[in-house]
């Protein structure tokens, strides 16, 4: 793109400040800039002034949940169809990791956090180790794909490199890089982070399977006959990855996805709500259910919109591949964005001081014909690590970590 082209540009979204220091870069860096301008998708920028153009919840009733009880009543026979497609090289693991953590606040990828306290114990190595317990069990690997992002794909993979990928065997593990989005102010104009750099972040954890399509990856999909991708975020460390009796339990229902759930500890907890909207499965955001949806019951007079999503899925490779086609809905995230300041300093905010654009995998959920809630135990399995204290946070982590016999 030339000078000319990407003034052009900047001028039909209101973006002329990202050529401020444009004079004072070098050729290279110039030239960087402007090809950062041209990729860079901007409509996507108007949505933060006009929310009306984000689309709105449809008819919301409830989606009834597979039991605790009902799961161990036929454990042993879903236990065995989920080892069967194991065994058979169908199912693969794909972790989410290329958020940027921003919460906890360390700068290092979130799955180099050391949660121990008297021993070493990363994150990645929780996750990986609690896969491996099925690799074993399965006697078979299992693929794992890890999706990093531009900000910290070298880090995580020089990091799992230097650890032997903690005894998982190396050909079975696969990155690849999700999209990056530009980061706005409260106005929608982009900041910058360097002179000749916009600011951009992770697209959210809803582009993964395109990225990984992207990447070249889904032709070692294909070729290794996997049928079942188990999505999974990068911090709950207390999480069972390929879990062969949730898979089982999918595979028997006849659904196209599975879903993990968790009862909720009160009814305004801050998770995602597993429902039916328009008669589709579909998670409700915390900060949409309302009181009324918060006291209503279902047919059975229990709580109607009680089970929270912990972000792992189990979805047909089919049903994904059918889901390229289509857009996901956009979301407007608060976050804290480093950017220049006026005098060109560099600043990293202690408080959000704008917006991140991004695709969530809860909303690939909406676009499935039949989903299988699957309800765990919030104590075995649910250990997310959000914050560095109070609730979801490291301290909470480790708690649950040792209650499940896991030496920290
Ligand atoms: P979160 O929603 O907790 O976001 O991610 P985050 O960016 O990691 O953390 P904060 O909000 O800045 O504190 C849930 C899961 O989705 C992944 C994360 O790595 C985590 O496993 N994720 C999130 C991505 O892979 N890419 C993204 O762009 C965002």
């Amino acid at each position: 793109m030339t000078l000319t082209q990407a003034k052009e540009k900047l001028e039909a979204y209101g973006q002329e400040h990202l050529l401020k220091y444009y004079e004072e870069l070098s050729p290279a860096e110039q030239e960087g800039l402007l090809s950062q301008i041209e990729a860079t998708d901007m409509e996507v920028l108007k949505a933060c002034r006009n929310r009306e153009m984000l689309p709105e919840k449809g008819k919301i009733a409830p989606l009834a949940v597979m039991r605790l009880s009902e799961i161990q009543a036929n454990e042993e026979a879903f236990t065995s169809t989920g080892l069967e497609a194991i065994r058979g090289g169908q199912v693969g693991a794909v972790l989410l990791a290329g958020g940027m953590g921003t919460r906890l606040g360390s700068d290092a990828p979130k799955g180099m956090f050391n949660i121990g306290q008297t021993r070493e114990l990363y994150i990645f190595q929780c996750l990986i180790g609690n896969l491996l317990e099925v690799v074993r069990r399965a006697d078979t690997w299992i693929h794992l794909f890890v999706m990093t992002s531009d900000k910290n794909h070298e880090a995580t993979v020089q990091f799992l490199t230097d650890h032997a990928f903690f005894g998982y065997r190396q050909e079975y593990v696969h990155f690849f890089t999700q999209e990056m989005a530009a980061a706005t102010d409260y106005e929608g104009k982009i900041y910058l982070e360097e002179k000749g750099k916009l600011s951009t972040s992770p697209n959210g954890n809803g582009g993964w399977f395109i990225s990984l399509k992207k990447a070249g990856l889904l032709e070692l999909v294909h070729q290794a006959g996997i049928q079942w991708l188990n999505v999974f975020a990068v911090d709950n460390v207390l999480q069972r990855i390929a879990d062969p009796c949730f898979i089982g339990a999918t595979i028997q229902k006849h659904c196209v996805v599975g879903a993990k759930v968790v009862q909720k500890n009160a009814p305004d907890e801050k998770v995602g709500v597993i429902c039916l909207e328009d008669g589709r499965p579909s998670i409700v955001e915390y900060y949409e259910l309302t009181e009324e949806m918060m006291q209503e019951k279902d047919a059975d007079g229990e709580p109607a919109y009680y089970y929270g999503v912990i972000l792992n899925y189990l979805f047909s490779v089919a049903e994904l591949e059918r889901l390229l086609e289509k857009r996901l809905p956009l979301h407007i995230v608060e976050k804290k964005i480093p950017y220049l300041d006026e005098t060109g300093k560099l600043v990293k905010p202690e408080a959000p001081n704008g917006y991140k654009y991004e695709n969530l995998v809860l909303d690939m959920i909406h676009q499935m014909e039949s989903c299988l809630p699957f309800e765990v135990e919030r104590e075995k399995e649910f250990a997310p690590v959000k914050n560095p204290t109070g609730v979801d946070s490291v301290e909470s982590a480790r708690k649950l970590l040792e209650k499940n016999g896991v030496e920290i």
